[in-house]
């Protein structure tokens, strides 16, 4: 650690001075969690309107446990918010960048934002600083970090390391997963970095796991891509059920008992969303092939979830044979349950596949309303389950919310005008269902 960290450290019991910029799903998370971990912490966003109701204690996006986090640390002058990085900067040893990294037209990651700070951070720095991407990157963006800052900053403030945390939060479980991880991930390139990471981490009783950089940036894309191949797996395993007459959730019970595999990750359903995977899928082959390798397991991969949303919709249309006119009622819209977040969420998909076949479609879900209004149109949104199913010719359940299984479904029968349920999740009680008289579908099974 430099001397001017340990002055400024002083008295902090080790403590660091923190910037997290971007104050979104994972900025937010992790600014609160340091801070709860006796950090004090500067939170930036360049989104005016999000700082200011961030200013006044509204946090823009739902997540479990958040709310309470931030007003502590706010209460205890531990967090703060702003939109300038150069003063969040200024007043920070370590700073996080975990600004969005979304998917360009191509499928690359779109990296302007990350490119956008690091100059920022470049024409502000003044003493030694430890820059940490969070953010998913494509391997090598480190060393392209590192450039910009070089390029940009003035010949006195060379003074820096760059090092790679890639963050392994779930959306919904994300205070536990960033407070209880599995692993912490450190990529650096100098001692300097590595302790001062360690020590920041020390409060997480976690096993840490040391590399260098393009490690670091490698492991977080194969392990969201690893993942995804989970899901795509056990979903064209459901074909063959399908096809065959088996039932994929035994399937996946008998497999997922041997320790080599593992239950989880083995849902058949309409595939996984989110603004992670897709995203992550994709930039990992885009590397990939601008390195030199075709990845063409993971193409399969993607091929295999998107067809997962079109086969529910022609499922539902071996029942309904026509679906122009029929009232389609979609419970649940959220990419995955306890979430607002709606990017990538197949249920849009599906939603929009059932609009422009000429269908009606009313959806519900308990959070992510407002988020879907702004990206779907012609659907109609009821806050109530129970209207959203009045009078419906099917019922398709898309996102495995709790409240869906616990709804009154003999209520739900009388307000059908046909009780017929495509279950995109196998998620509810299928046995039950069929005894109170529904038709019901799920996948694979
Ligand atoms: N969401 C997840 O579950 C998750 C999990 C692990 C990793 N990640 C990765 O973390 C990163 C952030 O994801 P997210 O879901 O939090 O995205 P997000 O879109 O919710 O948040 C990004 C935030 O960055 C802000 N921002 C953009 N450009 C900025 C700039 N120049 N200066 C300051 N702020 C700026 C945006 O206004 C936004 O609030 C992505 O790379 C993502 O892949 C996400």
């Amino acid at each position: 650690m430099g001397k001017k960290m340990k002055r400024k450290n002083a008295g902090k019991k080790g403590r660091f001075n923190i910037c997290v910029i971007g104050a979104g799903y994972v900025g937010l998370v992790v600014a609160s969690c340091f801070a709860k971990l006796k950090n004090k912490v500067i939170c930036v966003d360049s989104n005016q309107e999000k700082v200011k109701l961030l200013k006044q204690s509204k946090i823009p996006n739902f997540e479990p446990g958040l709310p309470a986090i931030i007003r502590d640390a706010v209460k205890k002058k531990r967090l703060s918010f702003t939109t300038s990085i150069s003063e969040a900067v200024k007043k920070s040893d370590i700073i996080f960048i975990a600004v969005g990294t979304p998917p360009r037209k191509d499928g690359e990651a779109d990296l302007s934002a990350v490119e956008n700070v690091a100059r920022t951070i470049a024409q502000s720095l003044d003493s030694y600083k430890l820059i940490v991407e969070k953010s998913t990157v494509p391997v090598q963006t480190g060393i392209e970090i590192k450039k910009t800052i070089l390029r940009y900053t003035s010949k006195r403030n060379k003074d820096f390391d760059v090092a790679s945390n890639p963050e392994f939060l779930r959306e919904g479980k994300a205070i536990d997963d960033f407070l209880y991880p599995d692993r912490i991930v450190i990529g650096v390139e100098t001692k300097r970095a590595e302790k001062i990471l360690k020590k920041l981490y020390e409060p997480i009783k976690a096993p840490v796991l040391v590399t260098d950089i393009n490690t670091a940036e490698i492991i977080k894309h194969a392990s969201n891509s690893f993942l995804a191949t989970k899901i795509s797996f056990i979903n064209a395993v459901a074909r063959v059920c399908e096809e065959a007459g088996a039932d994929v959730r035994k399937v996946a019970e008998g497999i997922g008992m041997d320790a080599r595999i593992g239950r989880r990750f083995l849902d058949a359903g309409i595939g996984f969303g989110g603004s992670c995977f897709p995203k992550d899928v994709e930039a990992f082959i885009g590397i990939s092939k601008k390195l030199g390798y075709r990845f063409n397991l993971l193409e399969e991969v993607k091929n295999i979830n998107i067809s997962q949303r079109r086969h529910l919709v022609s499922k539902i249309k071996e029942e309904l044979w026509i679906i122009k006119d029929k009232n389609i009622a979609v419970l649940g819209v959220s990419f995955k349950p306890d979430t607002d977040d709606v990017r990538e969420s197949p249920s849009i998909d599906i939603i929009n596949y059932l609009l422009e076949e000429g269908a009606k479609v009313r959806v519900s879900d308990p959070k992510a309303l407002s988020k879907a209004s702004e990206l779907l149109k012609g659907a109609h949104f009821c806050k109530d389950p129970y209207i959203a199913v009045k009078n419906a010719d099917c019922l398709i359940l898309a996102t495995e919310w709790k409240e869906f299984a616990e709804l009154d479904f003999r209520r739900i029968k009388r307000l059908m005008r046909y009780p017929f349920i495509a279950d995109g999740r196998n998620f509810l009680d299928r046995d039950k269902l069929r005894r109170a008289g529904f038709k019901y579908i799920g996948i694979g099974r």
